[in-house]
């Protein structure tokens, strides 16, 4: 029986390629070149599948132009690069990467908060331009983390996970808004309390953004949101570019209506806001949230696990258009 075809778009773990090789014939860019959407659409012909990253944009021109295509696997949470509608229309499966990366985001959305509030960037470039000369009273000081209000938008897996270690770890007092408050279990263990978004907003010390992008959230941190906000407070974006305004921030922190600012992802990426990139009271990180070895893997593994057990008509564990899967679509 001849083995499906696939595509694997970006360089992965080698381990990941030999365990998707014994499944299917495998096209790989090991090598990790830019390609081009046209180069990517020309790769995929004759293609029944896709290993994708969360990056390709997967919308109704792409599935016209490779009509043999039948999944999309992404090793991301996130699947704002698809068009799901489009795809569900088409029949074409996607799933994404849940679970697997959670504690390491939630752990990387508390290293921004505690390097932007601390001002641990500024303090290293004031070192290293050699501006450290003597001891002062008020040299780069910041804000507490310990004790103080930690504020979460979307309240799924990692806002959970950050929850916890706000509670638990900073004994922080923890709100959140969420599209659904969570059940009363789950507020007592994560020591959270639901609250509107304009309370959260006010109240926040340091807010942390987790939702997912979608037209609905596309700059839900914009200058009126940031306007109620303390000007003491931080904000961090661990989610996706375009939920907070990114011109809209710059223009925050340039004007010290928040006191600082911690961001992974942006409108755009990866070129950024050169007002961003202008002001010395934000953390700037190239999207590494989950940038751990065995994340990483156990990631690249999930959308192998999708993609293996689609073909083998198991049905994939991830499926974020599961009516194509029951067969509601032609
Ligand atoms: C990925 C992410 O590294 O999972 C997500 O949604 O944002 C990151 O963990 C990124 O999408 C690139 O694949």
């Amino acid at each position: 029986m001849t083995k499906p075809s696939i595509l694997v778009c970006r360089a992965v773990d080698p381990k990941v390629i030999e365990r998707l090789e014994q499944h299917f014939d495998v096209r790989s860019n090991q090598a990790d070149e830019a390609w081009s959407r046209e180069k990517l659409i020309a790769a995929l012909q004759g293609r029944q599948g896709l290993f994708a990253t969360g990056g390709e944009r997967i919308d109704a021109d792409l599935l016209k132009a490779c009509p043999q295509l039948r999944i999309c696997a992404n090793m991301s949470v996130g699947f704002n690069n698809f068009d799901v509608e489009a795809m569900t229309a088409q029949g074409v499966v996607g799933t994404n990467a849940p679970g697997v990366l959670t504690e390491t985001t939630a752990d990387f959305g508390f290293a921004l908060l505690l390097a932007a509030a601390r001002r641990v960037s500024e303090g290293e470039r004031y070192l290293r331009a050699g501006q450290w000369k003597r001891w002062q009273y008020n040299m780069l000081v910041g804000h507490d983390v310990h004790g103080s209000t930690l504020g979460i938008l979307g309240m799924g897996r990692i806002g959970q996970a950050l929850a916890r270690r706000g509670h638990l770890g900073f004994g922080m007092k923890v709100i959140y808004h969420n599209r659904s408050r969570l059940e009363a279990s789950v507020e007592n263990e994560t020591g959270a309390r639901y609250v509107s978004k304009d309370e959260l907003l006010r109240n926040a010390d340091h807010l942390v953004l987790v939702l997912p992008y979608s037209n609905a959230s596309h700059h839900a941190i914009g200058a009126s949101e940031l306007a109620l906000m303390k000007s003491s407070a931080t904000l961090i974006n661990i989610a996706r570019g375009g939920i907070v305004d990114d011109a809209a921030l710059a223009q925050a922190l340039r004007a010290k209506r928040i006191a600082a600012a911690g961001l992974d992802v942006y409108e755009g990426e990866p070129a950024v806001h050169p007002g961003l990139l202008a002001v010395p009271n934000v953390v700037l990180a190239p999207h590494i949230g989950s940038a751990t070895g065995p994340t990483r893997l156990a990631m690249a593994n999930l959308a192998a696990n999708n993609l293996i057990d689609f073909f083998h008509g198991d049905g994939p564990p991830n499926p974020v258009n599961p009516e194509v899967l029951n067969g509601l679509v032609a």
